[in-house]
């Protein structure tokens, strides 16, 4: 990749995680070439594979999914995408999970080990252990890496899209100061959340919203941004880690510093209500008492045998299981993104997002528990199936900037402090319009400096931290722009009067 001439793709796929292994394999299976290009240089470098839950399965009843999926998204999913997901869910789970990869997932006696998370309505969930993401992941990079029509390049990502006349024709690449262009007949995203623009994040380091801040730069529509989904319990220690939903499926109990379990006064379904809820309730009595713990003695069995990953990590990590564990609400998944149809196409041509970096309309304002995974496998496959057929054009193109290449760590890691606190304390678990409208007032003028920083020069650093300024803006701009209280849009104030962004970018 370091040579001089541009390099083509029939496909190119950015990211690793589950949804673009997905689509790289369905890319694949058509006899296209594939290049897939990653930031990770270990595939635990990506959220999938930090992924605990599982995958929901329909267990021969989608209407029941598709209910509860809708359900928890406060009725604003869009029942026309979660068709597409649960009538492929099983197709698309037997064919990679189970026939392909050969995964093992967990059984219970001739049947897998279905389990339950919160807002689904039956046992449903395929898992192993609580460590699912990496027992898919790994053997789905190694099945990859085996076939010839795909190249993997670690190490490496793209920092602008490639756009010509309403279409897009690949990316340029990290592997040169200047960006090396890769020519491709489509292009897809993979390149998952945005954890990286919060303090506290479930995501691995890195996830600075790539894809998302490309895409939107090139033109292309982005939706639902405000609703940023945090997980109820992630350890509150020093870098939290999270504690599954199953462990409340399991029986796990929240209490609050004074011993009481309080979720049954904040929701019929007490631990496993809706997950905006449960989070919120969970930050309610820590601001009211000062601590919560996630009590695991109501378990049938002891937590280190249903759940010996999370118990070593919490033995790890100094946190005695046994004492109730400490935990809090923190940044986990974004619902929206870039907007996508049911084969994952963006809106502008030849251009693809799956994962968490797209918009499918799936999760509304509010995702359900472990569908994520199954929405990176489902929309993957689709849009690497729809994606083939195109030859690359190599078109003229602006190399990027680059008069000084010296690295400016501390730049980047200065303005990062001053976005994250912003985010983590305006844009949040619960919002106020004054809170918001305050956010992006700083979030434009540091993107003013950013934007200056970056005309002289390039590094990846520099790079992110315009990805994640971006987002930021989008999520500022999109709360500011949604007067409605729903999901994990929360107002304190319980809604705002609608005051429209001036501009339609992040500026
Ligand atoms: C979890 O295991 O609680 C996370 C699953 C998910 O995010 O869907």
């Amino acid at each position: 990749i370091g040579d001089s001439g541009p390099r083509t793709a029939d496909v190119l796929v950015v990211g690793s995680g589950i949804a673009g292994c997905a689509a790289a394999l369905a890319a694949a299976r058509e006899d296209e070439e594939v290049l897939l290009v990653t930031k990770a240089s270990e595939p635990e470098d990506a959220s999938s594979d930090w992924a605990q839950g599982g995958i929901a399965t329909t267990r021969g009843d989608p209407e029941s999914l598709k209910e509860d999926i809708i359900e928890a998204s406060a009725n604003t999913a869009d029942p026309e995408a979660v068709d597409v997901l649960v009538e492929n869910a099983a197709p698309a789970v037997r064919d990679v999970l189970i026939d392909t990869l050969e995964i093992d997932f967990d059984t219970l006696g001739a049947d897998y080990d279905f389990a339950r998370e919160a807002a689904h309505s039956a046992d449903r969930i395929l898992h192993v252990d609580a460590s699912t993401g990496q027992h898919v992941l790994r053997p789905f990079l190694s099945y990859l890496s085996e076939v010839d029509n795909v190249t993997i390049l670690e190490d490496t990502t793209a920092l602008e899209l490639i756009r010509h006349e309403g279409r897009v024709h690949g990316a340029l690449l990290d592997t040169e100061p200047d960006g090396k262009p890769v020519f491709a007949g489509a292009t897809i995203l993979a390149t998952g959340g945005i954890g990286d623009c919060f303090e506290d994040s479930t995501n691995p380091a890195g996830s600075t919203g790539d894809g998302i801040a490309m895409a939107f730069l090139a033109g292309a529509t982005v939706e639902d941004m405000e609703f940023v989904q945090f997980h109820p319990t992630a350890a509150a220690v020093d870098d939290p880690f999270l504690l599954s939903e199953a462990v409340r499926g399991e029986g796990g109990v929240l209490r609050n510093e004074n011993g009481e379990r309080f979720m049954p006064d904040y929701h019929p379904d007490a631990e496993l209500a809706p997950r905006d809820v449960v989070a919120r309730a969970v930050q309610d009595e820590i601001d009211a008492t000062g601590s919560v713990s996630l009590d695991v003695s109501p378990l049938d069995d002891p937590f280190d045998e249903v759940f010996p990953n999370l118990a070593s990590t919490c033995e790890e990590r100094g946190v005695d299981w046994r004492e109730g564990i400490p935990v809090a609400p923190c940044e986990h998944f974004l619902c929206g993104g870039i907007a996508v149809d049911d084969r994952g196409r963006a809106s502008l041509d030849r251009l693809y997002a799956v994962g968490e970096c797209a918009r499918t309309g799936v999760h509304g304002a509010n995702r359900l528990a472990s569908t994520s995974l199954l929405e990176g496998l489902v929309w993957g496959l689709r849009a690497g199936e729809d994606a083939t057929g195109h030859d690359p054009a190599a078109i003229e193109i602006q190399r990027l900037r680059n008069s000084d290449p010296a690295l400016p760590e501390r730049f980047a890691a200065e303005k990062f402090h001053r976005l994250r606190s912003i985010t983590s304390a305006e844009l949040g678990l619960r919002r106020t319009a004054t809170g918001i409208d305050s956010a992006r007032g700083v979030l434009r003028r540091l993107k003013g400096e950013v934007d200056a920083y970056t005309r002289t020069r390039t590094s990846r650093s520099l790079y992110e931290l315009r990805n994640a300024t971006v987002v930021a803006i989008l999520i500022a701009n999109a709360a500011a722009d949604s007067d409605e209280s729903v999901g994990c849009h929360y107002l304190e104030d319980g809604s705002r009067e609608q005051t429209p962004t001036a501009e339609a970018g992040p500026n």
